[in-house]
């Protein structure tokens, strides 16, 4: 039987690019040099599948082509708004992603990113790097104690939930929760966790607030500054979910004015690109992307489309497919 042939967009792990030679009529992106549209379009109409991640554009221009032979895009990655569902839906494409694998590991960037910037770690490391170190004093970087605050988590999906477990049981936070739909109330139990009705309910009340909702047009800047100025004066922000979320302008307006105590984003809004009203902003914790950044979840990520392909092509529906 002949193999079908697939395009991998950008460098995965080794142990999966093995694995998906094995399997299949693999061309690999040994450059690692990100697809433009056309490149995309091309794409589609050459292979059986196309491979892409969370950082290729697969919006309208990259998905306009008549005759694609491409019948599945299997995401690496479990956010998939980077693709035109609408436009993917026209071309008949499957859409799958890699879910749950990552939970953990993004769980533990935003724990990091908590204590970073409550703890004022990022400013701490700047000043002894840059040799302003001047000794142990009483008053030097005081920061705020995490334990036993509340957390606000926007989204109660599986990395939300895997928050609420760390921040609960780990530091004894007390734990909100604003999700679109109603939790199952055994799982708030996890977590002694108590659901409100909405973002504006939810944001006066916690000392950190933590994102966890899909991006997309839907939460397009769902943290605004009306928003912003709903959080506690000392309360932090943080973001491992979609740059999108926030309006990154006026997070910038509010921690110049310190209207909030401090942000942490592991995400931004037209990532690579750093909005540069962010760059000086002392009380902001900043991470380029690395929630999944473990060999253990990259790996399964990859591991997860091997399955999703599998499914596919031998006809069953893939467990992870999302259009
Ligand atoms: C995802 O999978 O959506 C993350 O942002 C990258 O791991």
């Amino acid at each position: 039987m002949v193999k079908p042939s697939v395009l991998v967009t950008r460098r995965w792990p080794a142990a999966v690019e093995a694995r998906l030679a094995e399997d299949y009529n693999v061309v690999l992106n040994t450059g690692d040099k990100p697809l433009a549209a056309g490149e995309i379009r091309d794409a589609l109409k050459t292979y059986d599948a196309v491979l892409p991640t969370v950082t290729d554009r697969l919006g309208p221009e990259a998905l306009d082509v008549s005759g694609a032979r491409t019948r599945i895009l299997a995401n690496y990655g479990v956010g998939y708004s980077h693709i035109d569902e609408a436009r993917a839906r026209d071309l008949g494409l499957t859409v799958t992603n890699t879910p749950d694998v990552l939970s953990e590991c993004t769980a533990d960037i935003a724990m990091t990113l908590m204590l970073m910037v409550a703890r004022r770690a990022g400013e701490g490391e700047r000043e002894l790097r840059a040799g302003r170190w001047s000794g142990w004093r009483p008053t030097h970087l005081i920061g705020t104690k995490v334990s036993g605050k509340t957390l606000g988590i926007i989204g109660f999906g599986r990395i939300g939930q895997e928050v609420a477990k760390r921040a609960h049981h780990g530091f004894g936070m007390k734990i909100l929760v604003q999700n679109r739909s109603r939790v199952d109330p055994a799982l708030l139990a996890r977590y002694d966790a108590v659901q409100v009705d909405s973002v504006d309910a939810l944001l006066p009340q916690c000392d950190f607030v933590s994102l966890h909702c899909p991006g997309g047009a839907a939460n397009r800047h769902l943290i605004n500054g009306r928003r912003l100025d709903l959080m506690k004066p000392d309360a932090y922000l943080i973001n491992t979910a979609r740059g999108e979320v926030i309006d990154e302008q006026a997070l910038a307006r509010a921690l110049w004015f310190d209207t909030i105590g401090g942000a942490a984003l592991d995400v931004f809004d037209g990532e690579p690109h750093i909005s540069p009203e962010l760059i000086d902003c002392d009380n902001l914790v900043m991470l380029p992307h690395l929630g999944s950044a473990t060999r253990e979840a990259r790996e399964a990520m990859g591991f997860r489309v091997l399955d999703n392909l599998g499914d596919f092509f031998a006809g069953r529906t893939p467990r992870d497919r999302v259009i």
